[in-house]
């Protein structure tokens, strides 16, 4: 599926929010660094998994690429053109071409706009992307593609279930006809039945459209189905990124290992078999990350070297020839 061709690179990308304090002249008294130095690629018609708990910085990283947000520092490349300089008919483009899907079916849809109104919102913003007289014919188009019944235009989000609304999301997202669409936790609020259902229809639009993914989660089982390739982000930071079978057959981060310890395992045997790893403490906070490598504080490995040298995400041959911010990368097999 995947091509050779890069739409997306992002390069050593930096979002610090500051801590103000005071009552009327508001001083910084620091900065949660959100996202601190994130580098990738995202090929065309690839879907790159982004994984990590909360707070690491997932959603930061999501509405850099949407330009929603600033950057502190670093570049985000969309097909060769740095995404923060656009301006004018560019910058319009780009509204065009990256779309997002958001985490809660129930608040992202306004609750007093007909589902069409929603789908059709926007051509409102972009005119110049559908005739006057042709956009309730591409809405019920919209409609049939993600599933829904065209005939269902009129009726408003809350006669829909979450699944279906969720698929009214993704339908509003397709409408410009984007490039890329960023998935920001899109089934993390659905039952698991309809999880897989959504993924589903994600997987046959990628197809039809020649789509690129970024898919965020908190779990690593369900990027995996999705993703062509995986990033496990920890305080800001991605720690290991591979393919999906480097990741969950050959994991050599810690973290990661950690994390794939706690996915479910549906297989009795392969359960009983499985290794728990149980992680010690709590994320500490983005304000004040440890020095050196950030998840030393909870790392079962950590040594003198991981306080005060901070362990670039390199390719690690050793271990396994993908890139893993670990100074002591190994492989250890969690799951089947
Ligand atoms: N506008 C903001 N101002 C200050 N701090 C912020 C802002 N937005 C996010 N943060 C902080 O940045 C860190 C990363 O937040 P972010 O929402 O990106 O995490 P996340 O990985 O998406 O978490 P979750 O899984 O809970 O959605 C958190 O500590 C959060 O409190
Ligand atoms: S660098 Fe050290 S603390 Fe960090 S993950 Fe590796 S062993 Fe653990
Ligand atoms: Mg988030």
């Amino acid at each position: 599926m995947a091509e050779s061709e890069t739409i997306l690179q992002v390069e050593n990308l930096v979002k610090h929010f500051p801590i103000r304090q005071g009552i009327l002249f508001k001083s910084k008294v620091g900065e949660v660094k959100a996202v601190d130095g994130v580098s990738f690629e995202l090929k065309r018609g690839e879907t790159l998994g982004i994984v990590g708990e909360s707070g690491c910085g997932k959603s930061t990283l999501a509405k850099l690429l949407m330009r929603l947000e600033t950057p502190t520092a670093g570049r985000a490349k969309l097909n060769g053109r740095d995404i923060y300089k656009m301006g004018g008919s560019e910058l319009r483009r780009l509204r065009r071409n990256v779309q997002m899907v958001m985490q809660d079916p129930y608040t992202s849809l306004n609750p007093r706009m007909t589902v069409g109104d929603i789908i059709g919102e926007p051509y409102e913003i972009h005119p110049e992307a559908a005739p006057k007289g042709d956009r309730q014919r591409r809405v019920r188009e919209l409609l049939d593609l993600v599933g829904l019944n065209p005939e269902h235009i009129n009726r408003y989000p809350h006669q829909f279930s979450g699944g279906q609304r969720q698929r009214i999301g993704i339908a509003r997202a397709l409408a410009l006809r984007p490039e890329v669409i960023v998935c920001d936790e899109p089934v993390s609020a659905l039952d698991v039945s309809i999880q897989a259902q959504v993924i589903n229809l994600l997987e046959k639009l990628q197809d039809e459209f020649g789509l690129s993914y970024i898919f965020i989660a908190h779990d690593l089982s369900v990027v995996r189905h999705i993703s062509d390739r995986v990033g496990v982000m920890y305080l800001g930071k991605i720690v290991e990124l591979g393919t999906e079978d480097e990741i969950y057959a050959r994991p050599t981060h810690p973290y990661t290992q950690a994390l794939l310890s706690a996915v479910p395992v549906p297989d009795p045997e392969a359960r009983a078999h499985r290794e728990v790893i149980r992680l010690e403490g709590d994320v500490p906070s983005p304000a004040n990350p440890p020095s050196g490598c950030r998840f030393r504080t909870r790392c079962w490995k950590a040594q003198e070297k991981c306080a005060v040298e901070e362990p670039l995400l390199v390719l690690r041959p050793a271990a396994d020839p993908h890139p893993s911010a670990c100074h002591f990368a190994e492989q250890r097999h969690v799951v089947a």
